[in-house]
């Protein structure tokens, strides 16, 4: 027995979503996959196909915490063979309507529904279940569903940007700068949860209706919210899915990539020993442990970045922009130890010296992010804030970073501080600058009449400018 298939078997529902497609669209594999033995290649993509599917074919692995499903709730009565009580109080997760299927589970049979009635939860069934249906049975409203719709939505509206497989290299990509995001590190940059968190459905949700301004990343404010909400659900599960393949990769696998293997032959092993003993380690289910160690981990994150705990915690509003708020902001930003000025440079422009630092490993000079790509500092005078231009964006941007770049967190400082940040950087833009000197001058009194910046008039953030 191959030893993830007991994971499927474990999992409650395996589901098919069919698609229409003649050629159906494949996920592709990240490059580091190049970089195993054949055999750790055919082991990924078993794994994959098995707890993921294709992009038409999908699987629900229930261990995801992922809404699959329109709902998963009982029976709470059968008044006739035909007709089903649902219960409703567990809340569904999208519109069940005539044509929905649902799955009972004891008989493990689907059946769809011909008529609705959502106050009361009655279901009249298209045909009479083989087996009488009891009260207190489990059944799966729509299974699937969710993923199916927002599978087909995210191929409308953001594959050809962000590619079939989250990679963030969709045809249209190449064009673009920031690129848009890889979903696959499981690492979004900007998101009210604590720094070691992952987006909450609402930090998603948020980004994807607003988009981001000063990039390509568009708003999507047209969308339902049920559309919503089935768009967040596969991004959530594209990023899983790309975070399982990297630890894959990276953790579970790392001894057998061409060079691991070359240096073990190098001292004395054969190219045989070590496929036998892969083989060895997959059967005895070692490589199945350490990948369930990081699927738990991953679980785990993904999980607690929903609660409310997680979130960057605020206590206070944000106070006046007073002169001296500002100031103050302006010291801590100047400040040595919190080094904001050795990246975005002492008068904001974004050209701090940390721009021309060389890095051991990096193919240029300056910054990169997780993803290998070059990232520079925000000028902070344009006043175009990415992740959101409210007190408690910029309030987050500080205490969390933006996440998956060099930007650091600065969770220990004190909020008083981080607010008069926020201030400080609210009146960059407005500060006024003196031909040829490149300094600021006069930097409390220009604030002082422009307490509140202008640009921070509209509640929403501008559409991406192109
Ligand atoms: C025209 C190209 C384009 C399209 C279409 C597009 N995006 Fe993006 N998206 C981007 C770019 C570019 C970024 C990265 C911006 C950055 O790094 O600041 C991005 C970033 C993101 C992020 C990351 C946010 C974060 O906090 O890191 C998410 C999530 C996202 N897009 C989801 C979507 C979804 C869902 C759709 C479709 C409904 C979509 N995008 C359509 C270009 C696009
Ligand atoms: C190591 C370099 C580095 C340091 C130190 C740093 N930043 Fe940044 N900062 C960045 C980078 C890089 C970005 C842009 C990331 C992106 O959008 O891809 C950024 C973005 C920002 C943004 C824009 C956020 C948005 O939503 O667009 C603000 C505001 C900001 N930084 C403020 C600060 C402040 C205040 C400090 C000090 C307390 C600081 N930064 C320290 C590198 C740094």
């Amino acid at each position: 027995m191959k030893p993830w298939s007991f994971l499927i078997f474990c999992s409650l529902a395996l589901l098919h979503l069919t698609g229409c497609n003649s050629s159906p669209p494949q996920f592709s594999n990240r490059a580091e996959f190049d970089d195993l033995e054949p055999y750790a290649q055919e082991y990924v993509s078993e794994v994959l196909d098995s707890y993921f599917g294709t992009p038409t074919e999908s699987v629900a692995w229930e261990r995801l915490p992922i809404e699959y499903h329109f709902a998963e709730t009982t029976v709470s009565g059968s008044p006739s063979p035909r007709k089903v009580t649902l219960d409703v109080s567990a809340g569904g997760h999208g519109s069940i309507g005539p044509g929905t299927e649902i799955h009972f589970a004891s008989s493990n049979e689907s059946n769809w529904i011909t008529e609705w009635d959502a106050a009361t939860g009655l279901a009249t069934l298209e045909r009479k279940p083989t087996q009488t249906i009891a009260e207190g049975e489990a059944v799966i409203v729509g299974p699937g569903a969710i993923l199916k719709n927002g599978r087909h939505l995210y191929a409308q509206h953001c594959q050809h940007c962000h590619g079939v497989s989250g990679d963030g290299n969709g045809p249209t990509a190449r064009y673009l700068n920031p690129l848009p995001r890889d979903y696959r590190n499981g690492r979004f940059k900007f998101t009210t949860t604590n720094y070691d968190f992952s987006p909450s459905r609402d930090d998603l949700d948020r980004v994807i209706r607003e988009g981001i301004p000063g990039t390509y990343m568009p708003s999507f404010k047209l969308l339902k919210q049920e559309e919503m909400q089935a768009i967040v659900e596969y991004v959530r599960w594209l990023s899983m899915r790309g975070e399982i393949e990297k630890q894959l990769i990276e953790t579970a696998l790392a001894d057998y990539t061409h060079e691991a293997v070359k240096l073990r032959i190098d001292g004395g092993a054969s190219r045989g020993e070590i496929e036998t003993e892969f083989n060895k380690r997959v059967a005895e289910g070692e490589i199945q442990e350490s990948l369930d160690v990081v699927v738990d981990l991953m679980v785990e994150r993904w999980k607690g970045s929903d609660l409310p705990e997680n979130m960057v915690q605020v206590a206070t509003n944000r106070p006046p922009a007073t002169p001296e708020s500002i100031a103050r902001g302006r010291q801590l930003y100047l400040d040595v130890n919190n080094k904001c000025a050795s990246c975005h440079g002492d008068a904001g422009f974004g050209d701090g010296p940390q721009n021309y630092a060389f890095t051991p490993g990096k193919p240029g000079p300056g910054l990169y992010d997780d993803w290998n790509n070059p990232v520079k500092p925000r000028n902070l005078h344009t006043g175009i804030y990415r992740g959101g231009r409210r007190p408690y964006d910029l309030f987050c941007r500080i205490r969390a970073s933006v996440k998956g770049t060099p930007m650091p967190k600065f969770d220990t400082m004190k909020e008083e501080d981080v607010w008069d940040l926020v201030n400080y950087v609210y009146s960059i833009p407005y500060e006024e600058e003196v031909a040829g000197s490149g300094r600021l001058e006069e930097m409390v009194d220009s604030a002082e009449s422009e307490t509140e910046p202008a640009a921070a008039e509209s509640e929403s953030n501008e559409v991406a400018s192109r």
